[in-house]
């Protein structure tokens, strides 16, 4: 049984306004498990056989303002924004993908344990896709759960306009929810009387926590208002593709238990405020409410908390019990060794003169000093990871990996934020385990991307398990894109 208190204004309290990871205080005081509680384990086998899709990215005009505003020239891969691909666990996938924008892209599938060569990252797993062109992707994803793909180059602008879908890998569940709902959360940077763009990026964001969009949106709606089974369990799979802004997540007037992080299933424990960064993702169970009443989901951030969806109940009640929400089945993501694991460190921090110019060229790495476009590089550095930035010293080619991996083996790495700045911190090609944090109340969890908040040191592992270059990166596109990102070599 799972209870929660309903009143925003008590867990704001509690967590102390600005505190860098809210939920955090709250949830410590109820106390996480530090071992994971026991999922049950996956009864149904997987699926076999492809499945065969086209994808088309090009620009397709809508109206994000409202039925009477102006138009927006969004890019999406589909008919609609946010093109959702479902398929099942074992299923393979193929993909037709055609590039109808003016300038090249390619495809990043975020957060799917894949070959290498599918990872869609240009220069470094593949060429760019140019306009015109076509490029097919195919792979199996191993693992159930909430994922999503976008571009890699010039991600500000591409993302920027919406170029991001969502994936979903079914066969999850250990009993059916009464409703299954995508909510993706993203912000636009828009002129309201035009329906234009403003900047992608400006100085001033590259800098600092980067650059907020003006119009926020939920599935592309301004606080849109979902229909939801009355007091149905309604599983709602949450998706943060903002380029830049770090929600803190809650509900009101339903209750809410987190049942996934960045899809991996954990054991369900109540929702009260989570801060969801860039790329990341929750899956929640909210029991809906009674016919005719309204549950909000809502960003606690700021000062005045934001409405970012209203979920209204529908028909009869299905379900009039407490609330208990079924737990998601066990994946299987290769558990790290912490014992004996090599272990690493890797420092985020703005990027001096001085520190930037110890990179070292490693000669032995095929891809370093390979020449980046225009628009996969960038004219400034301000961030560096471990002394180094990306693109490498003379703004044009990709550095030396941050680190050389062996095959099969469990790293450990302390991630440490010596920037005033929270990071949502990425990691390609693998899913690891947030083992510590040295700021944050977290639950041991698996995850793809982590939040680092000023002065956190996180410890992660995870089990190098296929070779390839893989990146390494925050999330918030402009510091990404102005220095702070890189890649690991397993070999
Ligand atoms: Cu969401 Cu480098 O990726
Ligand atoms: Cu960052």
């Amino acid at each position: 049984m799972m209870s929660m208190p309903s009143n925003a204004l008590s867990r704001r309290t509690l967590l102390g306004g600005g505190l860098a990871v809210a939920g955090a205080a709250l949830l410590s005081a109820r106390g996480f498990a530090r071992t994971p509680a026991k999922l049950p384990k996956r009864t149904r086998a997987p699926a076999s056989g492809e499945k065969a899709i086209s994808l088309a990215a090009q620009e397709r005009p809508f109206r994000l303002l409202g039925a009477e505003a102006p138009e927006t020239a969004i890019w999406t891969y589909g008919p609609e924004p946010f093109h959702l691909v479902r398929l099942a666990r074992g299923e393979t996938l193929s993909v037709d993908f055609e590039n109808r924008l003016p300038e090249h892209t390619s495809i990043h599938w975020h957060g799917l344990r894949i070959p290498n060569d599918q990872d869609g990252v240009p220069y470094v797993t593949q060429a760019p896709v140019k306009p015109g062109e076509r490029h097919s992707y195919r792979f199996t994803p191993p693992d159930t759960g909430t994922f999503w793909f976008h571009p890699h180059c010039d991600t500000a602008a591409q993302l920027g306009r919406g170029l991001a879908g969502v994936m979903i890998v079914e066969g999850d569940e250990s009993r059916p929810y009464d409703e299954d709902i995508v909510v993706v959360l993203k912000d636009w940077r828009l002129d309201e009387k035009t329906g234009g763009y403003l900047p992608f990026s400006t100085p001033r964001g590259e800098l600092r926590a980067g650059t907020f969009g003006t119009v926020r949106t939920a599935n592309a709606a301004i606080a849109p208002r979902i229909a939801l089974p009355a007091g149905g369990d309604c599983r709602l799979r949450l998706l943060n593709l903002d380029s830049t802004r770090i929600g803190s997540l809650g509900f009101e007037g339903m209750e809410a238990a987190i049942v996934a992080i960045d899809g991996n299933p954990i054991a369900p424990f109540p929702l009260h405020e989570w801060r969801l960064g860039p790329a990341m993702r929750l899956d929640v169970v909210v029991r809906a409410p009674a016919s005719g009443a309204e549950g909000r989901l809502m960003d606690f951030f700021a000062a005045e908390p934001v409405t970012l969806a209203t979920f209204v109940g529908e028909g009869e009640a299905l379900k009039t019990g407490s609330f208990d929400p079924a737990p998601l089945t066990a994946s299987d993501i290769p558990e790290p060794k912490t014992k004996g694991a090599e272990r690493l460190r890797l420092a985020f921090a703005t990027a001096s003169g001085g520190k930037a110019a110890l990179a070292i060229d490693d000669d032995r790495d095929p891809l370093a000093n390979a020449l980046l476009d225009s628009l996969c590089s960038a004219s400034k550095t301000n961030w560096s990871m471990n002394g180094q930035s990306w693109p490498g010293g003379d703004h044009s080619n990709v550095p030396a990996p941050l680190f050389t991996l062996k095959e099969g083996r469990s790293y450990v790495v302390e991630l440490s934020n010596e920037t005033p700045h929270v990071h949502p911190i990425h990691l390609h090609g693998f899913t690891f385990k947030v083992l510590n944090s040295t700021r944050a109340e977290l639950p041991v969890h698996y995850a793809d991307t982590v939040l680092l908040t000023p002065n956190d040191r996180v410890t992660i592992g995870f089990v190098a398990d296929r070779v390839g270059a893989w990146m390494v990166h925050c999330h918030l596109i402009e510091h990404q894109e102005t220095g702070m990102m890189g890649y690991v070599r397993v070999v």
